[in-house]
């Protein structure tokens, strides 16, 4: 299965419906509407939706229920920026993710090593720099509010990186382990 199938099978992401949007808070002058308005017009996709009943499966139930746990904490983040209240959700977000990574990348490597895959060390290599990111978000996190700077647009950047995350590496890298595994696991 090639890559681009891979896409088509994963990502059929639909446009949020005009129903949600209403829930945005516009205020002229208001960093947090600013922020909406750049993120609507310049980087789209992060306002974007997707649900596991979708497709967003690759096949290993363990894996599909973290990947689907990820998803609800990143709608989670964009509709509290939404509603002005990014504050807490960022915090609340990189606390999240800081414990999450770590399960989740485990289970991941569990199962590679558990079916010999091969290509489990560019993958490891990919969770590594997630992890680096992740703290670099989480630095930039606490040096806006050492300074008692707002952390609206480090939101934006958490949910770019995990809307990156969810196209750049669970459609595309994890899939691929899927369908590897697949084949190799017994049937149920
Ligand atoms: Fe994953
Ligand atoms: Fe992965």
């Amino acid at each position: 299965m090639g890559v681009t199938s891979m896409n088509d099978r994963f990502f059929t992401l639909p446009l949020v419906p005009s129903h949600r949007r209403e829930g945005i808070v516009i205020k002229p002058g208001h960093l947090v509407s600013v922020c909406c308005r750049y993120a609507e017009s310049a980087l789209p996709d992060i306002w974007k939706g997707a649900t596991v009943d979708q497709g967003l499966t690759i096949g290993i139930e363990e894996i599909d229920r973290q990947h689907e746990e990820l998803l609800e904490r990143m709608d989670h983040l964009r509709d509290a920026m939404r509603r002005g209240q990014s504050s807490d959700a960022v915090r609340n977000t990189l606390k999240f993710l800081e414990q999450y990574a770590v399960e989740h990348f485990d289970t991941e490597v569990k199962y590679m090593l558990r079916y010999n895959y091969p290509g489990i060390l560019l993958h490891k290599a990919e969770h590594e720099t997630f992890l680096k990111d992740l703290a670099a978000l989480k630095e930039k996190f606490t040096t806006l509010q050492a300074q008692g700077e707002s952390t609206t647009f480090l939101g934006v950047d958490i949910v770019r990186k995990l809307n990156d995350w969810f196209t750049d590496h669970i459609a595309t890298v994890d899939n691929r382990m899927g369908v590897f595994l697949a084949e190799k696991m017994p049937p149920k």
